[in-house]
């Protein structure tokens, strides 16, 4: 390998000073100026950049490796039309943007420069930046809950699809891990009044509420209970509330939760766990049962939080909701903290659940 640089290159310092020569460059002050009079700011940070330095307000953001295809009013691609547009390319501080802006002005949009000293500058100087990336899971709650709720006419219907997909062979193991399942709600027998959490359709309610006096069964969705085939038994009675705020004064013998728990935030586990305990007397049941880690992953919200998944109905509507997944050891510390004696198991493939007793 040689040092010597080849006859006729440049380095990027020459390539940086040359770019410049040409760009009336702007100040932070000056380029919100632009943008209130009709410029535009275009922001070729990546998506982490973004997020760790957050937004500027308004800008269009175009990365850098599309910038040229978006910016050419002669491209198929592009995004604007005309030539005399002033434009104002930003990036973190002010290096790349420079190199970019030389390339708009060479596609021939002459009033292309660059912002001196990028998003840290226009911080620096206090202008407004927003967050970006993805919420807090703790934020997408009401979104959650609002998927379920336009989704629960079609939720059973979703099930059987999966189960179709699995083939005759897959849904053998499957439905053998299903009666894993069931056989330890057996072994636990729950009697008495018992208490439903986010019962849906009633996947769990119908093993349920043969063997109660009373079930209650709280979901957020009253689509879900209109679903649920056990919801008009004389023994059962229905609440619409959402679980997050939900709570009452009354002691159960027995509490359930099928495929709700992965949808409570790390952040709010404990406490509701302790809420949850407090409905509980001692020596209640309690029956827990989930998604296997392994299988239940899809990929997670872009760049995030991977405990965030994008749900699409069938009528194309998205929604971010949670989807925690958490170690068997980790979530039976957690019931052990609130005061649940059980062990968190997991099938082979398909499911965690766990069986135990209130203690205390
Ligand atoms: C994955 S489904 C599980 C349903 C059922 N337990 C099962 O195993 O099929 C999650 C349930 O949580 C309910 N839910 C979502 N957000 C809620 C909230 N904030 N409060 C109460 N229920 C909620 C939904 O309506 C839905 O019925």
């Amino acid at each position: 390998m040689s040092a010597a640089p080849p006859d006729g290159s440049r380095g990027v310092e020459e390539l940086l000073s040359a770019a410049r020569s040409r760009l009336r460059r702007v100040s932070p002050g000056q380029a919100r100026e632009l943008q209130h009079d009709g410029g535009l700011l275009v922001d070729i940070r990546p998506e982490w950049q973004r997020r760790d330095e957050g937004a500027i307000p308004g800008a269009l953001v175009v990365e850098r490796t599309a910038l040229e295809w978006r910016m050419d009013p002669r491209s198929q691609e592009r995004l604007i039309d005309r030539y005399d547009l002033p434009v104002v390319v930003i990036c973190s501080s002010g290096r790349s943007s420079s190199l970019a802006a030389a390339c708009l002005q060479d596609l021939g949009l002459r009033h292309a420069t660059d912002l001196v000293g990028g998003v840290l500058a226009w911080r620096r100087d206090g202008l407004p930046v927003e967050r970006t990336g993805p919420p807090d899971p703790a934020e997408v709650l009401g979104e959650q809950r609002e998927y379920y709720q336009q989704r629960a006419a079609d939720y059973d219907a979703g099930g059987e699809r999966v189960r179709q997909r699995m083939g005759p062979e897959v849904l053998e193991r499957w439905q053998a891990e299903v009666d894993e399942v069931a056989a330890a709600l057996d072994t636990l027998d729950p009697r008495g009044d018992l208490l439903e959490l986010a019962s849906g359709t009633g996947a769990w309610s119908r093993l349920l509420a043969p063997r109660a006096d009373r079930l209650t069964l709280v979901d957020g969705a009253a689509q879900m209970h209109a679903h649920n085939p056990v919801a008009a038994a004389p023994n059962v009675r229905t609440i619409v509330a959402d679980l997050f705020e939900w709570d009452t004064d009354e002691r159960f013998d027995g509490v359930s939760f099928g495929f709700w728990l992965s949808h409570v935030p790390d952040g709010l586990l404990d406490g509701f766990l302790a809420k949850v305990a407090r409905w509980v007397r001692p020596g209640g049941s309690l029956f827990y049962v989930d998604s296997h880690p392994l299988t239940g992953h899809r990929a997670p919200v872009a760049g995030g939080d991977a405990a965030l998944q994008r749900r699409r109905l069938a009528d194309g509507r998205e929604f971010t909701i949670v989807k925690a997944f958490r170690a068997p050891g980790e979530l039976s510390e957690a019931m052990h903290r609130a005061g649940f004696a059980v062990q968190v198991r997991e099938t082979p493939s398909y499911f965690q659940y766990a069986t135990g007793l209130r203690t205390g």
